[in-house]
C-alpha cells in the first residue's frame, strides 16, 4: 500500500521536494540498481580480472585452460547522501583509480544518475560518488553567519557541502572567468561576509571602480587608477615590512603567534580585473607597471604570515601580460575557474595537472553564471561549485551597515591592532 502510494506520488515529490523524493524513492531504487549492475559493468569496463590467465605454456605447447570467470572488484553497500550516494570499491592489485574514473560515464548511465565521480581518498580503494541531479541548478538557502575570522561561506559545492573560502588556510586566491561568468559576484559574496569581521578590506578596481565602489563604505582604501594602485600597493608593502619587524621582535613567525591584544588587523586586498594593472599602452606606463607588479609579488611572498591576503580576479591572467604575472600566479595557491572561452585560460588557472577538472570547466554553460571549478573541496581535490548570488544592492547594504568596522588606512600604516 505504502509502496503504491510512493510510486504514485514519486513524480510530484521529485519536482517539488527533491531531497525528500531522493530519500524515499530515488535512493532505494538507485542502490538496488548499483548492486544489480555491478558485475556486468565491471566486466564490460575491464574492471574485473581473471584470477589466473586462461592460457598456460607447457614445454612450448600452449594449453588452453578452463575459462575462468572474471572476479569483480569488491563493492561495499551504497550509502545515502543528500542528492546522491557513495559506494566504496576495493581495487584489485595492479589497478589504479584512473581505470574507475574512465568508467564513470558508463556507471552514470547504468545507474541513471546525473554524474558519477571516482575519488581516491584511501590507498587500495576508490569511492564512487554519484549525484542524482545537478545540485548546482537547484536553488538553495546558504548558511550565513560567522565561519571564523578570514573565512567565508561563498556558495555550495557540487556534493551539497558548503563552499568555504578560508584565507588562513589558503592565503591568496586567483579567480578567472570570461566576462559575466560570476567573478565579481563571488567577490561580493566573500566581501559580504568578511565585512562583518575584524578585517581591513582594500580595493583595486581599474574599471573606474565600477565593481568595488559598491563596498566603498567598508573599504579602508580604493584605488581606481594604476597610479593610485601603485601608491596603495607600495604602502601595503611598507605595512608588511613593519609587521615583519614586529614579529621578529616578538620572536613570532606569523602575526597569529602574537598576543591577541597587539596583533595587527588582517588586510584583504581585492583586485578586480588584474589585466588592467599590467597593460602597457606606452613606454611611460612601464615604470608604473613594474612598480605595481613588484609590489604585488612581494605581498604574495610575504603576506601570508603577516596577515595580508590577495584576492585577484581577471578574465585572463596569462604570460602575455608580462613575466610579473606568471610569478604572481605561482603565489596564488587558491584557484577558482569560472566559465572560460578557451582551454588555455583554464589551463592557466587550474594548471594542466587534472584533465578532468579542465574538461569540467569547458562544460560550464553560459546559462549558469556563478558555476566554477575550484580547488579546496573535501579531500583537497577540485570540484564544481556555485557561488551564492549576492546582488549589488545587498552587497552595498552590508558594506554600509558594517562600515564602522573599517579601519582607516592611516591606522593600518601605524600598525593598527585589532
Ligand atoms: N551564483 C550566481 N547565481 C546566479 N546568477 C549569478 C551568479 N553569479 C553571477 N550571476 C549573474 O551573472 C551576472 C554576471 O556576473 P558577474 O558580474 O559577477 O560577472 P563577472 O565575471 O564579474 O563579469 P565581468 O568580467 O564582465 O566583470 C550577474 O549579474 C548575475 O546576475
Ligand atoms: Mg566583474
Amino acid at each position: 500500500m505504502l509502496a503504491l502510494l510512493l510510486a504514485v506520488a514519486s513524480p510530484w515529490l521529485r519536482r517539488r521536494v527533491p531531497n525528500v523524493w531522493w530519500a524515499l524513492c530515488g535512493y532505494p531504487a538507485a542502490a538496488v540498481r548499483v548492486l544489480w549492475t555491478w558485475r556486468q559493468l565491471a566486466d564490460l569496463q575491464n574492471l574485473s580480472v581473471p584470477k589466473r590467465p586462461p592460457l598456460a605454456v607447457l614445454g612450448g605447447v600452449v594449453l588452453r585452460g578452463r575459462a575462468l570467470k572474471p572476479i569483480k572488484p569488491r563493492m561495499g553497500f551504497p550509502r545515502w547522501q543528500r542528492g546522491g550516494l557513495v559506494v566504496r570499491v576495493r581495487l584489485h592489485a595492479g589497478q589504479t583509480p584512473e581505470a574507475y574514473a574512465a568508467a564513470c560515464e558508463s556507471m552514470a548511465h547504468a545507474w541513471q544518475m546525473f554524474a558519477v565521480r571516482a575519488v581516491s581518498d584511501a590507498r587500495g580503494s576508490v569511492s564512487l560518488r554519484a549525484s542524482a541531479w545537478d545540485p548546482l541548478t537547484v536553488p538553495f538557502v546558504p548558511f550565513v553567519g560567522s565561519a571564523g575570522v578570514l573565512s567565508a561561506v561563498v556558495g555550495l559545492w557540487e556534493d551539497g557541502a558548503r563552499w568555504l573560502i578560508d584565507l588562513r588556510r589558503v592565503p591568496h586566491w586567483l579567480i578567472v572567468g570570461a566576462t559575466r561568468s560570476g567573478k565579481s559576484t563571488l567577490v561580493a559574496a566573500l566581501v559580504s561576509q568578511l565585512a562583518r569581521q575584524k578585517v581591513a578590506l582594500v580595493g583595486i578596481d581599474l574599471k573606474g571602480g565600477m565593481e568595488l565602489s559598491l563596498f566603498e563604505d567598508r573599504l579602508s582604501a580604493l584605488a581606481t587608477t594604476r597610479g593610485e594602485a601603485a601608491d596603495l600597493l607600495g604602502k601595503l608593502v611598507e605595512v608588511a615590512l613593519s609587521r615583519m619587524a614586529l614579529c621578529r621582535e616578538a620572536g613570532a613567525r606569523s602575526i597569529w603567534e602574537l598576543p591577541e591584544k597587539g596583533r595587527p588587523v588582517p588586510v584583504v586586498v581585492l583586485v578586480d580585473e588584474v589585466a588592467e594593472l599590467y597593460l602597457m599602452a606606452s613606454n611611460s606606463d612601464k615604470a608604473e607597471v613594474t612598480q605595481v607588479s613588484t609590489a604585488l609579488l612581494r605581498l604574495g611572498q610575504l603576506g601570508a604570515a603577516l596577515g595580508i591576503h590577495l584576492l585577484i580576479a581577471g578574465q585572463r591572467v596569462g604570460s602575455d601580460l608580462g613575466p610579473g604575472v606568471t610569478a604572481l600566479r605561482a603565489q596564488l595557491a587558491g584557484r577558482v575557474c569560472f566559465r572560460v572561452s578557451d582551454k588555455g585560460t583554464a589551463e592557466m588557472a587550474l594548471g594542466d595537472l587534472d584533465r578532468e577538472a579542465l574538461d569540467a570547466v569547458q562544460e560550464i554553460s553560459d546559462d549558469t553564471p556563478g558555476v566554477a571549478v575550484a580547488f579546496g573541496a573535501a579531500g583537497g581535490s577540485w570540484m564544481r561549485a556555485r557561488s551564492q548570488l549576492v546582488t549589488p544592492e545587498e552587497a552595498q547594504r552590508v558594506a554600509k551597515r558594517y562600515g564602522y568596522l573599517a579601519p582607516a588606512f592611516a591606522e593600518l600604516e601605524a600598525g593598527g591592532a585589532s
